[in-house]
């Protein structure tokens, strides 16, 4: 079980700011909030806290920016990288998941910084790995124009290339002897030149960090398109997926694990977990409630603006029902058909739609008592075969704290949660004690340097 949120205002659901119990809008940039709401996870046994981030504006909704900003669409939003190690001081057990984007910063500083994240959490790092979607980021960042989608993935996969040379295939295990008698702190001679040389990039390193618990972060994707999944089949340990509905996840999930079977991969090493909402209140009655008064302060313009900038396409321009699923774009193709798909039978109005994904935005929504949530996401476990969640609450922190004191429980009274931590790397929580590196037959090893290929078999990184 994992929460999702990030660095802003009322993540996935636009206008909640002004609910009294909110505390998103002044909380996001106070280092207390993000402290208690890991500790709060971490009294829940959460494998993880999963921070998205983007770089750029909501401006393609009526061609403006104007109403994502009035509406804090993920603007204002702050970096998520610096407030996790506050968060890993205050806790132990639970993982921080991370967003960093493959099309704006250079492998070589996401090594960097993934590595000391690793050090600092004592192995509790993944990164989320996304190509990003939003045009005007580029500009920011003085790299021109976006990418098209697929080459968006071309040059990610090479850039997996450089950071996998630098966390696994740069310093040996043993390069750091700290030797007082001899003077030597490490061993210049089992520190490694990576010297990449490719299409997009060339890094000639070392890596600047000395191996951490993990050395490579759990690495997540969210990405669900052709070329996404193909992605993420290579490289991916977990995937974040969106699904509208039960029977749509099932058959991505199976599609997706097809895929990874054609990596040569054990299709069921990688987890998946679509995204979820829930509102939870002790009786379905008061659940209904409080989804009522949520109601209240929602706006669903800020949500129609997330969307739009989401697809990449102004719907205040288009039928929402008819021509969404066939218009054409270059940001998130997975979301695109996500009205036609989430209830093939109803003729969405733009006003309905856009009230729809106001709270809990594109998630399924589960509301109702402990054992109503329980009970549907244990159906949704066994017909769709995902591995677990991304938690999204429509209030901050109040709703994390509801489904550690509500749902939690009930999940670990039918065995579905754990009721402590007996692991301690984010890997390990994952994937079971002793599984703090990546598989040996993990893409990262599936070309070795001459200094790995040369000389006596040594251990290798992926079984130390
Ligand atoms: C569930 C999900 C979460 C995502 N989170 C982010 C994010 O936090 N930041 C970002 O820049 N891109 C994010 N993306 C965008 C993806 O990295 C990717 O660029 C985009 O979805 C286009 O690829 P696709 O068509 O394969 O989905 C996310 C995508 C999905 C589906």
């Amino acid at each position: 079980m994992n929460a999702f949120t990030m660095c802003s205002i009322c993540f996935h659901s636009k206008g909640q700011w002004k609910h009294p119990l909110d505390q998103s809008s002044m909380g996001y940039k106070d280092v207390n909030y993000w402290v208690d709401i890991a500790k709060t996870l971490e009294r829940g046994c959460f494998d993880s806290l999963f921070l998205a981030d983007v770089h750029g504006t909501y401006n393609v909704y009526k061609g403006s920016r104007d109403t994502a900003v009035r509406h804090s669409t993920q603007i204002p939003s702050n970096d998520p990288t610096l407030v996790i190690s506050a968060m890993a001081y205050a806790t132990r057990h639970i993982g921080f998941a991370c967003t960093f984007s493959t099309s704006y910063f250079p492998p070589y500083q996401t090594a960097k910084l993934f590595s000391t994240l690793d050090h600092l959490t004592k192995g509790r790092i993944a990164w989320n790995i996304v190509t990003s979607y939003l045009p005007d980021a580029n500009e920011n960042f003085g790299i021109g124009e976006q990418m098209e989608h697929d080459e968006r993935y071309d040059r990610a996969d090479e850039y997996m290339d450089v950071v996998y040379k630098l966390w696994e295939h740069s310093w040996e295990e043993d390069a750091v002897i700290r030797d007082i008698e001899k003077d030597i702190h490490t061993d210049p001679a089992k520190v490694h030149e990576i010297n990449h040389r490719g299409k997009y990039f060339n890094v000639p390193g070392p890596h600047m960090c000395e191996p951490s618990r993990q050395r490579t972060p759990v690495l997540f994707q969210a990405g669900g398109s052709g070329r996404g999944i193909e992605f993420a089949a290579r490289h991916a340990e977990a995937i974040f997926a969106i699904h509208p509905n039960m029977e749509v996840s099932k058959n991505i999930i199976r599609s997706t694990r097809e895929v990874i079977a054609k990596q040569g991969r054990d299709p069921n090493e990688v987890k998946i977990f679509p995204g979820i909402s829930v509102i939870v209140a002790p009786t379905d009655e008061e659940a209904r409630l409080k989804f009522e008064t949520c109601k209240k302060y929602r706006s669903p313009e800020g949500a129609l603006a997330l969307y739009c900038g989401w697809v990449g396409v102004d719907l205040s321009k288009i039928d929402v029902n008819e021509k969404l699923a066939n218009a054409e774009t270059n940001a998130i193709q997975g979301l695109l058909s996500y009205f036609a798909e989430a209830d093939p039978d109803r003729d969405w109005t733009l006003q309905e739609a856009a009230e729809f994904i106001s709270i809990g935005s594109v998630m399924p929504k589960f509301i109702g008592s402990p054992a109503t949530v329980a009970d549907e996401l244990e159906r949704w476990m066994e017909v769709t075969d995902c591995d677990g969640f991304n938690l999204v609450v429509a209030n901050h922190p109040t709703g994390y704290i509801d489904f550690v004191n509500l749902v939690v429980p009930e999940l670990q009274r039918r065995g579905r949660m754990r009721t402590h931590y007996d692991t301690s790397t984010l890997r390990e929580h994952y994937f079971g004690a002793g599984h703090r590196r990546l598989a040996k037959d993990h893409q990262a090893f599936r070309s070795l340097p001459e200094w790995k290929l040369s000389g006596e078999p040594r251990k290798s990184a992926a079984t130390a």
